[in-house]
């Protein structure tokens, strides 16, 4: 497959082996080569004044650096300075350096250095803001419609031609599109079907309360039923208006870094295609059903969707130990989680809503049940093609958010991050002008607590 380095251009009429300068307005997006897996980027600020531009550029040309992308946009720290955000590829690192400490003693103290390449001192890029998904969406380990042998649809040449269908939808979609909506077969509906009704008698005694509180609402306003397949699009809608989270197709596997980093946005990426209908009850991948049946109820949950972009924003420039650990925490929880409700247990975990199985078994003796402590629970191995021999017990969805949290500041960087729901994009908190703002923002906050209180006493 030709790989991820088609992108939708921003009309900005660049000339070949320049740099594309763009900034960032609406919905536009920008032509490089996410291939290359060594890309070395940084980002700095400058004060509005003129020539600073040409000042800095100046010391990538003295040091003979080819910036293969450049894009600037007003300070969210300073209202007086703008920020630039450069890419070079990884022959230039050293040179790099040298520019990073000129632009540092010289120009500007404000440098982050952000890298993919993690040979470098220095914190793994991630995405800034929600269009910096679109970055990677397409950097994926396997294609949708490469199937292993002892897939059920190996051998099945309609499956896997619509299989490819669905990874090309997924590989041109981008941030803001609507996403398309798909009209699947009757034979794609009749496994639907079955899956959907099976699942459905068992969700009032297993699966928590949340999980049954939202399932109706998905019935009466996104066409869950037994004869419908629900569509991405009227699903992410609704999402959006109960948490703000949003369904973005993708087109196979992500790496944990990439796929959690959705997370922090309230972006979850989902398939979109269907099993083989040889195996109703049996997928060795996640499926709609699984996204469907066993995420999205979850996702329209206001503590749920907290506690999972609290796992996502954990991830964001942890080095690559940490990611193997929250991604194993993402594993024991939104995926196989269990919790206390009242006296009982029940499944939250989308392995376990997804699974008709597994959903009974989990909430058997058979398995041993361990209390949720992400240190603890980060360093469980598990198998990925039977059924879990430990599962771990959450207080409740605010506790484990908590218990995140805590965690995440073990994690050796040297920032702590925030999300801004209004620019939707993250907030680097390492410098006192972006505390200054936070402050300001809680005491904007509290003031109408008090107000609010106030009116009803
Ligand atoms: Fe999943």
């Amino acid at each position: 497959m030709d790989a991820a380095d088609k992108r939708v251009n921003g009309d900005h009429g660049e000339t070949p082996g320049e740099p594309v300068v763009t900034t960032r307005r609406g919905s536009m997006y920008l032509e490089e080569e996410t291939t290359k897996s060594e890309v070395f980027s940084c980002i700095f600020s400058l004060k509005q004044e003129v020539g600073a531009l040409a000042k800095t550029l100046r010391l990538f040309e003295e040091k003979g650096i080819n910036l293969t992308h450049i894009e600037s946009r007003p300070s969210r720290n300073n209202k007086e300075e703008y920020e630039f955000f450069i890419n070079v590829d990884s022959s230039c690192s050293q040179a790099l350096d040298q520019v990073v400490v000129g632009l540092r003693t010289q120009i500007t103290g404000l440098v982050h250095e952000l890298s993919r390449n993690k040979q470098k001192d220095t914190v793994p890029w991630f995405p800034n803001d929600i269009q910096d998904l679109d970055r990677f969406a397409n950097q994926i380990l396997s294609y949708g419609s490469e199937l292993e042998s002892d897939h059920p649809g190996f051998t099945d040449t309609v499956y896997r031609s619509r299989r490819k269908e669905f990874a090309d939808i997924a590989y041109n979609y981008r941030h803001g599109q609507v996403i398309p909506k798909v009209e699947y077969t009757e034979m794609e509906k009749v496994t639907w079907g079955t899956v959907f009704q099976e699942l459905k008698t068992l969700y009032p005694t297993h699966a928590c309360r949340e999980h049954n509180r939202v399932f109706p609402l998905l019935e009466k306003y996104c066409g869950y039923r037994q004869d419908n397949i629900p569509q991405l699009e009227e699903i992410s809608r609704f999402l959006q208006s109960c948490t703000g989270f949003r369904l973005r197709p993708v087109a196979g596997l992500l790496s944990s870094r990439d796929f959690l980093a959705g997370l922090a946005f309230r972006v979850f990426h989902s398939t979109q295609y269907i099993r083989h209908g040889s195996k109703p009850m049996y997928t060795p991948e996640p499926d709609i059903c699984h996204e469907l049946l066993g995420h999205v109820p979850l996702f329209a949950d206001p503590s749920f969707a907290q506690f999972s972009q609290e796992i996502g924003l954990a991830s964001l420039g942890a080095p690559d130990e940490f990611i193997e650990k929250l991604a194993t925490v993402y594993w024991f929880t939104v995926e196989f989680g269990l919790c206390k409700q009242g006296s009982v247990i029940k499944a939250y975990g989308a392995g376990l809503l997804s699974s008709f199985g597994e959903l009974q078994y989990c909430l058997t003796d058979k398995p041993q049940l361990c209390p949720f402590e992400p240190e603890k629970t980060s360093l469980q191995k598990y198998p990925i093609t039977e059924f879990q021999p430990v599962y771990f017990v959450a207080e409740s969805f605010e506790d484990a958010k908590e218990r995140v949290r805590k965690f995440a500041a073990t994690i050796p960087r040297p920032f702590t991050v925030r999300y801004n729901a209004y620019t939707q994009s993250i907030e680097v908190l390492d410098n006192t002008q972006q505390l200054r703002n936070l402050a300001e923002n809680i005491n904007n906050e509290m003031g109408l607590l008090c107000n609010a209180l106030k009116k009803l006493e």
